[in-house]
Protein backbone atom coordinates (compact mmCIF):
# COMPACT_ATOMS: atom_id res chain seq x y z
CA UNK A 1 0.00 0.00 0.00
CA UNK A 2 1.24 3.48 -0.69
CA UNK A 3 -0.15 6.62 0.85
CA UNK A 4 1.09 10.45 -0.47
CA UNK A 5 1.44 12.75 2.68
CA UNK A 6 1.88 9.83 4.90
CA UNK A 7 4.12 11.76 7.71
CA UNK A 8 1.03 14.26 9.39
CA UNK A 9 -2.27 14.77 9.84
CA UNK A 10 -4.86 12.62 7.44
CA UNK A 11 -2.04 10.69 5.85
CA UNK A 12 -0.61 9.43 8.80
CA UNK A 13 -3.84 8.28 10.34
CA UNK A 14 -4.20 6.68 6.78
CA UNK A 15 -0.90 4.85 7.25
CA UNK A 16 -1.50 4.05 11.11
CA UNK A 17 -4.87 2.22 10.51
CA UNK A 18 -3.07 0.29 7.54
CA UNK A 19 -0.50 -0.59 9.75
CA UNK A 20 -2.64 -1.17 12.15
CA UNK A 21 -4.81 -3.95 9.93
CA UNK A 22 -1.77 -5.27 9.29
CA UNK A 23 -0.39 -3.99 5.85
CA UNK A 24 3.06 -3.24 4.86
CA UNK A 25 3.05 0.06 3.85
CA UNK A 26 5.09 3.16 2.30
CA UNK A 27 4.91 6.57 2.54
CA UNK A 28 5.85 9.52 0.42
CA UNK A 29 6.47 13.19 1.27
CA UNK A 30 9.08 15.94 1.18
CA UNK A 31 10.58 15.19 3.99
CA UNK A 32 10.61 11.42 3.76
CA UNK A 33 9.21 11.02 7.45
CA UNK A 34 6.81 8.39 8.09
CA UNK A 35 4.85 6.67 11.15
CA UNK A 36 7.21 4.03 12.69
CA UNK A 37 6.48 0.45 10.88
CA UNK A 38 5.92 2.25 7.70
CA UNK A 39 8.96 2.73 4.85
CA UNK A 40 9.18 6.56 4.82
CA UNK A 41 10.21 7.48 0.89
CA UNK A 42 10.89 11.14 0.39
CA UNK A 43 9.03 12.23 -2.83
CA UNK A 44 8.04 15.71 -3.60
CA UNK A 45 4.74 14.40 -6.00
CA UNK A 46 5.32 17.97 -8.35
CA UNK A 47 8.67 15.60 -9.82
CA UNK A 48 7.77 13.24 -12.23
CA UNK A 49 11.05 11.58 -12.03
CA UNK A 50 10.77 11.67 -7.85
CA UNK A 51 7.39 9.83 -8.50
CA UNK A 52 8.96 7.21 -10.49
CA UNK A 53 12.25 6.34 -8.54
CA UNK A 54 9.56 6.60 -5.24
CA UNK A 55 7.20 3.90 -7.08
CA UNK A 56 10.88 2.06 -7.76
CA UNK A 57 11.69 2.30 -4.01
CA UNK A 58 8.46 1.65 -2.89
CA UNK A 59 7.72 -1.80 -5.19
CA UNK A 60 11.53 -2.91 -4.46
CA UNK A 61 10.36 -3.08 -0.65
CA UNK A 62 7.04 -4.64 -0.75
CA UNK A 63 6.44 -5.98 -4.32
CA UNK A 64 3.74 -3.70 -7.17
CA UNK A 65 1.30 -0.70 -5.48
CA UNK A 66 -2.12 -3.02 -4.93
CA UNK A 67 -3.52 0.25 -3.37
CA UNK A 68 -2.78 3.76 -3.59
CA UNK A 69 -3.85 6.61 -1.32
CA UNK A 70 -3.28 9.98 -3.36
CA UNK A 71 -3.62 12.15 0.09
CA UNK A 72 -0.50 14.78 -0.37
CA UNK A 73 -2.19 18.45 -0.06
CA UNK A 74 -1.48 22.12 -0.34
CA UNK A 75 -4.04 24.72 0.52
CA UNK A 76 -2.41 28.71 -0.51
CA UNK A 77 -5.58 30.43 0.18
CA UNK A 78 -6.42 34.50 -1.24
CA UNK A 79 -9.24 36.00 -3.21
CA UNK A 80 -9.39 35.43 -6.81
CA UNK A 81 -7.68 39.47 -7.45
CA UNK A 82 -4.87 38.73 -5.86
CA UNK A 83 -4.14 34.83 -6.52
CA UNK A 84 -1.14 34.62 -8.67
CA UNK A 85 -0.64 32.19 -11.26
CA UNK A 86 1.91 30.76 -8.95
CA UNK A 87 -0.52 30.09 -6.03
CA UNK A 88 -2.47 28.80 -8.81
CA UNK A 89 -0.22 26.33 -10.49
CA UNK A 90 1.52 25.40 -7.65
CA UNK A 91 -1.76 23.93 -5.62
CA UNK A 92 -2.64 22.30 -9.27
CA UNK A 93 0.82 20.53 -9.57
CA UNK A 94 0.60 19.18 -6.36
CA UNK A 95 -3.17 18.51 -5.84
CA UNK A 96 -4.36 17.45 -9.18
CA UNK A 97 -1.44 16.80 -11.29
CA UNK A 98 0.58 14.97 -8.83
CA UNK A 99 -2.31 12.56 -8.26
CA UNK A 100 -2.53 11.92 -11.64
CA UNK A 101 1.11 10.83 -11.74
CA UNK A 102 0.70 8.76 -9.15
CA UNK A 103 -2.41 7.11 -10.07
CA UNK A 104 -0.49 6.72 -13.82
CA UNK A 105 2.48 4.95 -12.33
CA UNK A 106 0.16 2.50 -10.03
CA UNK A 107 -2.21 1.69 -12.77
CA UNK A 108 0.33 -0.46 -14.58
CA UNK A 109 0.75 -2.81 -11.99
CA UNK A 110 -3.30 -2.75 -11.02
CA UNK A 111 -3.86 -3.40 -14.56
CA UNK A 112 -0.90 -6.48 -14.75
CA UNK A 113 -2.56 -7.92 -11.55
CA UNK A 114 -6.10 -7.34 -12.16
CA UNK A 115 -6.40 -5.92 -8.76
CA UNK A 116 -6.58 -2.53 -7.65
CA UNK A 117 -7.49 0.22 -5.24
CA UNK A 118 -7.16 4.41 -5.70
CA UNK A 119 -8.50 6.80 -3.30
CA UNK A 120 -8.22 10.04 -4.04
CA UNK A 121 -8.54 12.75 -0.98
CA UNK A 122 -10.60 15.11 -1.96
CA UNK A 123 -12.05 17.83 0.14
CA UNK A 124 -15.86 19.08 0.91
CA UNK A 125 -14.98 22.31 -0.99
CA UNK A 126 -14.70 20.66 -4.44
CA UNK A 127 -18.12 20.45 -5.27
CA UNK A 128 -19.39 23.39 -2.14
CA UNK A 129 -16.66 25.94 -2.89
CA UNK A 130 -15.16 28.15 -0.56
CA UNK A 131 -14.31 31.84 -1.02
CA UNK A 132 -10.35 32.52 -1.08
CA UNK A 133 -10.42 29.00 -2.50
CA UNK A 134 -10.36 28.68 -5.96
CA UNK A 135 -7.25 27.34 -6.81
CA UNK A 136 -7.81 24.46 -4.04
CA UNK A 137 -11.39 24.25 -4.65
CA UNK A 138 -10.58 23.30 -8.28
CA UNK A 139 -8.17 20.64 -7.97
CA UNK A 140 -10.29 18.80 -5.84
CA UNK A 141 -13.74 18.97 -8.09
CA UNK A 142 -11.11 17.87 -11.03
CA UNK A 143 -10.35 14.72 -8.86
CA UNK A 144 -13.69 13.18 -9.22
CA UNK A 145 -13.42 13.54 -13.13
CA UNK A 146 -9.94 11.72 -12.73
CA UNK A 147 -11.19 8.73 -10.34
CA UNK A 148 -14.94 8.83 -12.80
CA UNK A 149 -12.04 8.38 -15.71
CA UNK A 150 -10.24 6.29 -14.33
CA UNK A 151 -13.14 3.76 -13.28
CA UNK A 152 -14.44 3.78 -16.59
CA UNK A 153 -10.75 2.81 -18.05
CA UNK A 154 -10.14 0.19 -15.76
CA UNK A 155 -13.27 -0.82 -14.00
CA UNK A 156 -13.14 -4.27 -16.11
CA UNK A 157 -10.02 -5.29 -14.86
CA UNK A 158 -11.37 -5.14 -10.94
CA UNK A 159 -9.44 -1.73 -10.15
CA UNK A 160 -11.29 0.80 -7.94
CA UNK A 161 -11.10 4.89 -7.83
CA UNK A 162 -12.76 6.69 -5.33
CA UNK A 163 -13.06 9.85 -4.03
CA UNK A 164 -13.20 10.56 -0.37
CA UNK A 165 -14.64 14.06 0.71
CA UNK A 166 -13.56 15.47 3.96
CA UNK A 167 -15.38 18.08 5.68
CA UNK A 168 -13.24 20.26 8.18
CA UNK A 169 -10.83 18.06 10.18
CA UNK A 170 -8.23 19.22 12.79
CA UNK A 171 -4.51 18.81 11.08
CA UNK A 172 -1.90 21.11 10.90
CA UNK A 173 -3.51 22.49 7.81
CA UNK A 174 -6.39 23.70 9.37
CA UNK A 175 -4.71 25.17 12.97
CA UNK A 176 -3.65 27.71 10.94
CA UNK A 177 -7.03 29.42 10.22
CA UNK A 178 -8.49 32.13 12.41
CA UNK A 179 -10.73 30.99 15.25
CA UNK A 180 -13.81 32.90 13.38
CA UNK A 181 -13.83 31.22 10.43
CA UNK A 182 -13.36 27.57 12.46
CA UNK A 183 -16.42 28.48 14.66
CA UNK A 184 -18.06 29.64 11.27
CA UNK A 185 -17.19 25.65 10.02
CA UNK A 186 -18.60 23.97 13.18
CA UNK A 187 -21.94 25.93 13.15
CA UNK A 188 -22.06 25.16 9.24
CA UNK A 189 -21.39 21.43 10.06
CA UNK A 190 -24.91 19.31 11.20
CA UNK A 191 -22.46 17.25 13.28
CA UNK A 192 -21.61 20.48 15.49
CA UNK A 193 -17.60 20.01 16.03
CA UNK A 194 -14.60 19.08 13.76
CA UNK A 195 -13.81 15.97 11.96
CA UNK A 196 -10.87 13.86 13.30
CA UNK A 197 -8.17 12.38 11.10
CA UNK A 198 -8.72 8.69 11.81
CA UNK A 199 -12.29 9.23 11.05
CA UNK A 200 -11.56 9.73 7.00
CA UNK A 201 -8.57 6.90 7.78
CA UNK A 202 -11.64 4.49 8.44
CA UNK A 203 -13.44 5.20 5.15
CA UNK A 204 -10.42 4.74 3.33
CA UNK A 205 -9.60 1.65 5.05
CA UNK A 206 -13.18 0.40 3.52
CA UNK A 207 -12.63 1.65 0.07
CA UNK A 208 -9.38 -0.12 0.21
CA UNK A 209 -10.90 -3.50 1.01
CA UNK A 210 -12.12 -6.14 -0.63
CA UNK A 211 -15.81 -5.61 0.58
CA UNK A 212 -15.52 -2.40 -1.90
CA UNK A 213 -14.81 -4.21 -5.07
CA UNK A 214 -18.13 -2.54 -6.60
CA UNK A 215 -17.78 1.27 -5.39
CA UNK A 216 -16.52 2.82 -7.85
CA UNK A 217 -16.35 7.04 -9.21
CA UNK A 218 -17.96 7.66 -5.70
CA UNK A 219 -17.41 10.78 -3.88
CA UNK A 220 -18.04 9.70 -0.30
CA UNK A 221 -18.47 12.42 2.35
CA UNK A 222 -16.60 12.25 5.73
CA UNK A 223 -17.84 15.81 6.48
CA UNK A 224 -20.62 15.80 9.56
CA UNK A 225 -23.15 16.44 7.03
CA UNK A 226 -21.64 20.17 6.11
CA UNK A 227 -21.39 18.86 2.30
CA UNK A 228 -24.94 17.80 2.25
CA UNK A 229 -26.55 17.61 -1.24
CA UNK A 230 -23.22 18.64 -3.31
N1 LIG B 1 -7.68 19.07 7.14
C1 LIG B 1 -8.82 19.24 6.50
O1 LIG B 1 -9.77 19.82 7.04
C2 LIG B 1 -8.99 18.71 5.11
C3 LIG B 1 -10.29 18.77 4.57
C4 LIG B 1 -10.51 18.28 3.31
C5 LIG B 1 -9.47 17.73 2.59
N2 LIG B 1 -8.22 17.69 3.11
C6 LIG B 1 -7.17 17.09 2.29
O2 LIG B 1 -6.59 16.02 2.97
C7 LIG B 1 -5.22 15.86 2.56
C8 LIG B 1 -4.34 15.86 3.78
O3 LIG B 1 -4.54 17.09 4.45
P1 LIG B 1 -4.07 17.36 5.96
O4 LIG B 1 -5.11 18.20 6.58
O5 LIG B 1 -3.64 16.09 6.59
O6 LIG B 1 -2.84 18.31 5.64
P2 LIG B 1 -1.41 18.50 6.31
O7 LIG B 1 -1.45 18.12 7.74
O8 LIG B 1 -1.01 19.86 5.91
O9 LIG B 1 -0.54 17.42 5.52
C9 LIG B 1 -0.31 17.54 4.14
C10 LIG B 1 0.50 16.34 3.70
O10 LIG B 1 0.78 16.44 2.30
C11 LIG B 1 2.18 16.29 2.10
N3 LIG B 1 2.62 17.06 0.95
C12 LIG B 1 2.36 18.37 0.66
N4 LIG B 1 2.94 18.72 -0.48
C13 LIG B 1 3.59 17.61 -0.95
C14 LIG B 1 4.36 17.33 -2.11
N5 LIG B 1 4.62 18.27 -3.03
N6 LIG B 1 4.85 16.07 -2.26
C15 LIG B 1 4.61 15.12 -1.34
N7 LIG B 1 3.89 15.32 -0.24
C16 LIG B 1 3.39 16.55 -0.04
C17 LIG B 1 2.80 16.79 3.41
O11 LIG B 1 4.08 16.25 3.63
P3 LIG B 1 5.42 17.16 3.59
O12 LIG B 1 5.02 18.57 3.86
O13 LIG B 1 6.32 16.57 4.60
O14 LIG B 1 5.89 16.94 2.20
C18 LIG B 1 1.81 16.23 4.43
O15 LIG B 1 2.07 14.88 4.70
C19 LIG B 1 -4.93 17.01 1.58
O16 LIG B 1 -5.07 16.56 0.26
C20 LIG B 1 -6.02 18.01 1.93
O17 LIG B 1 -6.31 18.83 0.84
C21 LIG B 1 -7.95 18.16 4.37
Amino acid sequence: MLVTGGNRGIGRAIVERFLADGHKVASFSRSGDAPDGALGIACDVSDPAAVDSGFAAAEAAHGPVEVLVSNAGLTRDTLVLRMTEEDWSGVLDVNLTGSFRVAKRAAKSMIRGRWGRIVFTGSVVGLYGSPGQVNYSASKAALVGLARSLTRELGGRNVTANVVAPGFIETDMTAVLSDDLIAKYRAATPAGRLGRADEVAATVAFLASDQAGFISGAVIPVDGGLGMGH
